[in-house]
């Protein structure tokens, strides 16, 4: 059975008054020479969201600019690691992630996330934390089959032999984007023209700009 989400998050402090910063988001893009933005993978276990999400790091890392990686597996590490796979510790996940990446956006930092995140509702919570444009869903469309036949961490075997419960695909669902900002066939496609997809539409945004960045 599908538990409930948790409604919103109700405030417990009171007395908190906002601070602005004296370094702004514009000031720094100005500086930097680039835009920030959240590039936001999702997509089943083993879908390629972290090769992906670490191969354009890369990309943008050589053209001198600005980014961080948030990565499912890592963070839950140490931000997260009091947190599991029911839906609800999912929905906290996802809404940590979401106010970590607002923080990085307003540092004028590139962040690209790679959670599974798979239900709708907590992607577009993220998303609606910030201004239309500073979201790039990208679906790293590889199916089932092909995630579970590359079983690189072995985990499918395991949620097929019942040794992990809750595990996505298996026995937890998945909710597609219906309307990302990109669908990349990260079953199909190599790696490479992944990248370039990606970067493609990050100079066609104008968040970068791939001359000026490169010299
Ligand atoms: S999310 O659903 O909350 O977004 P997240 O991306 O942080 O998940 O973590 C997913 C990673 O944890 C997977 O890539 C896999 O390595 C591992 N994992 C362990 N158990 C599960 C599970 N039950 N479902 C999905 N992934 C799991």
């Amino acid at each position: 059975m599908v538990e409930p989400l948790a409604g919103a998050i109700t405030p417990k402090a009171t007395n908190i008054v906002w601070h602005q910063a004296s370094v702004d988001r514009d000031a720094i893009a100005q500086k930097r020479g680039h835009s920030s933005a959240i590039l936001w993978f999702t997509g089943l276990s083993g879908s390629g969201k972290s090769t992906l999400a670490n191969a354009v790091n890369m990309a943008l890392f050589e053209m001198g600019v600005s980014t961080y990686v948030l990565d499912g597996d890592n963070i839950r590490h140490g931000l997260c690691k009091d947190l599991g796979f029911s839906n609800l510790d999912r929905e906290e996940n996802i809404r940590r992630i979401g106010e970590v990446s607002k923080l990085f956006l307003d540092a004028g930092i590139i962040v690209l996330t790679a959670f599974v995140s798979p239900f709708r509702l907590d992607r577009d919570k993220a998303r609606s934390l910030v201004n239309d444009g500073d979201f790039l869903e990208i679906f790293c469309a590889a199916d089932l089959k092909t995630c579970e036949q590359r079983d690189t961490k072995g985990l499918y075997a395991k949620a097929r032999a019942g040794e992990i419960k809750d595990f996505t695909g298996i026995s937890s669902p998945y909710e597609e984007p219906e309307s990302p900002e990109l669908r990349i066939d990260t079953g199909i496609q190599d790696l490479e023209r992944c990248v370039e997809t990606v970067i493609s539409k990050l100079v066609g945004l104008k968040i970068i700009d791939r001359v000026r960045v490169k010299n």
